[in-house]
């Protein structure tokens, strides 16, 4: 069952989380992998920020979680994750599916690009990697990261945000937010 997240359910997403980016040591670059990879000060000071999760309830418990977080003229994908055991059953396929149906606007993600088998997830659910210069400009007006996670990062993009922010000088976009990104 896919269902939005509320407060109560922090330990399990804080859970999920730690367990599904386990899958990131010794793929990431080594200064950027941190243990646990989100402590929970972060995952309050994301859902503080606007980060709205949804998950994937199993027997009970979460298997999968996936947040959205509106941001200037998008929504961005943020903090996908599924229990180790239980990736590649379609978790993470249905919780995409989700917040894309309900998302209003162009919707962004990003992810460490050595992160392989994410970006395949992406690219078979119907997003676009966005390469070079742009890739480096959307990453910098969306999310305030330092320049080496820049170097680092991939962005992908669906079909509305190529046809409506990919390539766009991006003027129209107010620069009040920030993001920061722990994909
Ligand atoms: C990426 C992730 C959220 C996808 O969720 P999922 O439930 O595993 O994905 P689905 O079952 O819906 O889709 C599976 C597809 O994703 C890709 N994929 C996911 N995990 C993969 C892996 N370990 N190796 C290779 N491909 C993988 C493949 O294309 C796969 O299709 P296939 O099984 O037919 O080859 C999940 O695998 C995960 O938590 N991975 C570790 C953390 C991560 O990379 N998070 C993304 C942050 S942006």
């Amino acid at each position: 069952m896919i269902r939005s997240c509320t407060l109560a359910d922090f330990d399990a997403i804080l859970q999920v989380i730690n367990d599904g980016a386990s899958a990131y040591k010794g793929v990431i670059p080594d200064d950027r992998w941190h243990e646990p990879y989100m402590p929970a000060d972060e995952l309050r000071h994301e859902m503080a920020s606007g980060v709205v999760f949804s998950g994937e309830e199993v027997g009970g418990s979460l298997v999968g979680v996936m947040g959205s977080q509106p941001l200037k003229d998008v929504v961005l994908v943020r903090h996908a994750y599924v229990l180790g055991p239980r990736q590649r059953q379609g978790t993470g396929s249905r919780l995409l599916e989700h917040l894309i149906s309900a998302a209003p606007r162009p919707v962004l993600i990003g992810t460490w690009a050595a992160a392989r088998w994410a970006v395949r997830f992406y690219e078979k659910n119907g997003f676009t990697v966005v390469e070079g210069e742009e890739k480096d400009r959307i990453l910098n007006l969306y999310w305030d990261i330092p320049k080496r996670q820049v170097e680092t990062s991939v962005v992908l993009a669906d079909e509305r945000a190529c046809r409506e922010i990919v390539g766009t000088s991006g003027d129209d976009a107010e620069d009040n937010f920030s993001a920061l990104i722990l994909p």
